[in-house]
């Protein structure tokens, strides 16, 4: 029997190499007349570690990482294809620390199997949530939903049961459940990892969230940034229709719901709800005002259920185990386990998924064990480019959105950026707002005006001119973007900038008179 090699496809893999690792292992073999089968499967998400080579051995998976190309003829000689000692050898896949101390309910098979192998998906309980779903009505579903505590993930954390209640209840002759795979926040990957790892947890979770409010097609709406993403969510959608699991008769139940990958023109405002279904509708990507909620008149005016991916994907667990076994997980009112992309300066960047709770110092600290420079933590950015920079006196503040907003900061996607000591807080204030100018809509005077003169205030600071005035001004006017502008886009930004200048003031004394002062 072939032996099993792990390598995986997802593109963070890939870019380290992983394509040419699994050519040189197939090519290493045949010279060797080894009897082996490369499986490409997803990340499991320790990209320090990637591209991580894994075999199958009586005693289970074991890894090798980092691999190079460099590395094959000497694995070869390790008779690494026994599970062989070698200084990459990183023990059995499941033991290493990163991912057993993890709670995965999110990403369980992610890294496990083959991301297109239906079967594979199947035999580790994939579709069961399905198969209960479709014994349940429309108004079971939500409660289970609701009951289980889930908020959205892709950013406001809305409760999800709550949404699909909305659409449940409109009047429609047709209803859309749109993905937002957008995800255009700094630091963030566990969508695009998600989708190349494991794509019908996905469709699982669309589909479900059809049954659920009577929608029968859904569209997963991404960047084109994402081409592995694409392809694979294609190909999966393509095996899930083949088998059955959509069309006109899912699972055999008579019901219907059929799906589509839409590919956006890459604009960071695109992945703001309204936004995105004008862009899906061919038009500008430009805010529109709420109400109406999409939830009413969303994509073609019908009423949609719009949600990011990790809640979608979320959901087939909730409906497999019961609202019970997810909500026991976190903390307050975080419910369930949270997928936390850990990136920036960091010695273990990777994903990350655990119940809410785990203290911002112990993320950083602990499991992303510190910078990559070895130099100290200044700053760690949490929620994407509109988050707040948390200096380290906050560290003990745990992963929760209610605990987050109290000390003004949100969690957003869950992207934890990492920053040591080398970082100038002026430098990086003035890019929120230079971020908010390019990626501003343009709706609406507070965010397309307000981020441009938050650039040119910041630039008078560094030069001294009258500084004690310019900082004045910038808080004004991030009160002004905060109250006055229509979407997160200019109503967020002040949280980085203000979090810039609150918690690290040293950084915002004017350039000119350190210089003068020398
Ligand atoms: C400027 C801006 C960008 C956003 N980008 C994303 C994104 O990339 N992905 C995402 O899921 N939500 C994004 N959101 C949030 C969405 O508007 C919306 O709240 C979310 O898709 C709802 O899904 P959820 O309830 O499952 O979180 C963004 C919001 C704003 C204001
Ligand atoms: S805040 Fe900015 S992105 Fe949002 S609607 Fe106004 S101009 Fe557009």
């Amino acid at each position: 029997m072939s032996i099993k090699v792990y390598v995986p496809l997802d593109s963070g893999a890939v870019a380290l190499g992983a394509n040419e690792v699994a050519a040189a292992i197939v090519q290493k073999a045949d010279k060797a007349g080894a009897d082996i089968q490369v499986v490409r499967n997803g990340s499991f998400g320790m990209y320090w570690l990637e591209p991580m080579v894994e075999v199958e051995t009586p005693r289970g998976r074991v890894a090798y990482g980092p691999v190079s190309t460099d590395d094959i003829d000497a694995l070869f000689e390790a008779d690494f294809l026994a599970g062989g000692a070698h200084k990459l050898f990183l023990g059995r896949t499941q033991d290493i620390p990163f991912l057993k101390s993890q709670s995965r309910l999110t990403f369980q098979r992610c890294g496990i199997i083959d991301p297109l192998s239906l079967d594979d998906y199947r035999a580790q309980d994939g579709l069961t949530g399905l198969e209960n779903a479709l014994k349940m009505s429309g108004a079971d579903i939500v409660k289970a939903v609701t009951d289980s505590g889930l908020r959205g993930r892709g950013g406001a954390g809305f409760p999800t049961g709550i949404k699909w209640n909305t659409v449940r209840e409109a009047d429609g002759d047709q209803k859309y459940i749109v993905c937002n795979a957008d995800e255009g926040d700094s630091g963030t990957f566990a969508d695009r990892m998600i989708m190349e790892g494991e794509p019908f947890v996905l469709i699982e979770g669309m589909i479900i969230a059809g049954l659920a409010t009577g929608a029968t097609k859904g569209y997963v709406y991404t960047r084109s940034e994402y081409p592995d993403a694409i392809r694979i969510m294609n190909e999966a959608i393509e095996v899930a229709r083949s088998a059955g699991v959509l069309g006109n008769n899912v699972l055999g139940s008579g019901k219907v719901f059929d799906m589509e990958v839409r590919m956006g023109a890459g604009a960071y405002v695109c992945g703001e709800e309204t936004s995105l279904l004008n862009s899906m509708e061919g038009k500008r990507g430009v805010v529109r005002a709420k109400p109406p909620l999409p939830a009413l008149q969303g994509f073609l005016g019908r009423p949609t259920v719009v949600n990011n991916v990790i809640s979608l994907c979320s959901v087939p667990v909730i409906l497999e185990k019961g609202p019970e076994y997810y909500r026991d997980f976190g903390m307050g009112r975080s419910r369930g386990t949270i997928p936390i992309q850990i990136a920036g300066n960091v010695k273990h960047g990777g994903l990350y998924e655990v119940g809410f709770g785990m203290t911002l110092g112990e993320i950083v600290e602990q499991i992303g064990g510190g910078t990559a420079s070895g130099r100290p933590v200044k700053a760690v950015q949490v929620g994407g480019p509109l988050g707040a920079y948390f200096p380290r006196e906050l560290f003990d503040t745990p992963f929760d959105y209610e605990e987050f907003a109290k000390r003004d900061g949100l969690i957003g996607h869950a992207g934890v950026v990492v920053f040591d000591d080398t970082v100038d807080m002026m430098k990086q204030a003035r890019f929120a707002m230079e971020f908010c100018a390019i990626e501003s809509c343009g709706k609406c005077t507070p965010c397309r005006i307000g981020s441009i003169r938050g650039t040119e205030v910041v630039d008078k600071l560094e030069r001294g001119e009258d500084p004690e005035l310019q900082v004045d001004l910038l808080r004004d006017l991030c009160e002004t973007m905060k109250f006055g502008s229509l979407c997160a886009l200019g109503g967020f930004t002040p949280y980085p900038v203000l979090s810039a200048l609150n918690h690290f003031p040293d950084d915002f004394k004017p350039r000119a008179l350190d210089i003068a002062a020398e």
